[in-house]
């Protein structure tokens, strides 16, 4: 389903679509990963506990090339990558983010997260709902959730042309 709104605080496309184990996941991290656009967006990751955000970003990281290990943020708040130049995005700077444990304003400015979210290269975000008031608006929204059956309904929204390009 797709859906065309206007209004500012709305998002430009919704579109819902189903992941019915982790291979679906992992086909559409591969998808998002070959747009050329992906280097240069804020995506937003919402859902539950367990709902399967960092499985996502694990398939979005491990399509973009990055070698070695993968680690959860939830301590460190944020992991920062960088691929290497024979990657299909050379160089591309990357940060994945896990607001979950999140509860110090002023760590914002003193860990350089406002610097970061200035800066050109790709941003991953868990529980940005967790992070106050500090975090631009997204180019892309995705919010995941478990089902009964261990499938995951998610809903795409995207916010500015980059993520709609992205939804192309
Ligand atoms: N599409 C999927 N199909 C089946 N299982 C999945 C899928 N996505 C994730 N899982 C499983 O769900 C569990 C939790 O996933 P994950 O850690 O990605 O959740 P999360 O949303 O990041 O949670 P948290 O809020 O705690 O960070 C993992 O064991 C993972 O293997
Ligand atoms: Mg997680």
């Amino acid at each position: 389903m797709i859906e065309l709104m206007t209004a500012d605080d709305h998002p430009l496309i919704v579109k819902n679509i189903v992941w019915h184990d982790e291979a679906a996941t992992a086909a559409f991290a591969q998808a998002l990963a070959s747009q050329p656009a992906i280097g240069r967006t804020l995506i937003e990751l919402q859902g539950d506990l367990g709902a399967g955000k960092t499985t996502l970003v694990r398939h979005l990281l491990v399509s973009l090339g990055v070698q070695g290990r993968i680690k959860s943020p939830t301590y460190a708040v944020v992991e920062p990558y960088t691929l290497d130049s024979s990657a299909a995005h050379p160089e591309l700077n990357i940060w994945h983010f896990d607001f979950y444990r999140f509860n110090d304003p002023r760590e914002w400015e003193e860990a350089g997260f406002r610097d970061i979210f200035a800066s050109p290269g790709l941003k991953l975000v868990e529980w940005p709902e967790k992070a106050g008031p500090h975090l631009p608006p997204p180019d892309l929204l995705i919010h995941i959730e478990l089902q009964a059956d261990e499938s995951r309904a998610v809903t795409l929204s995207a916010y500015t042309a980059t993520g709609a390009e992205l939804l192309t």
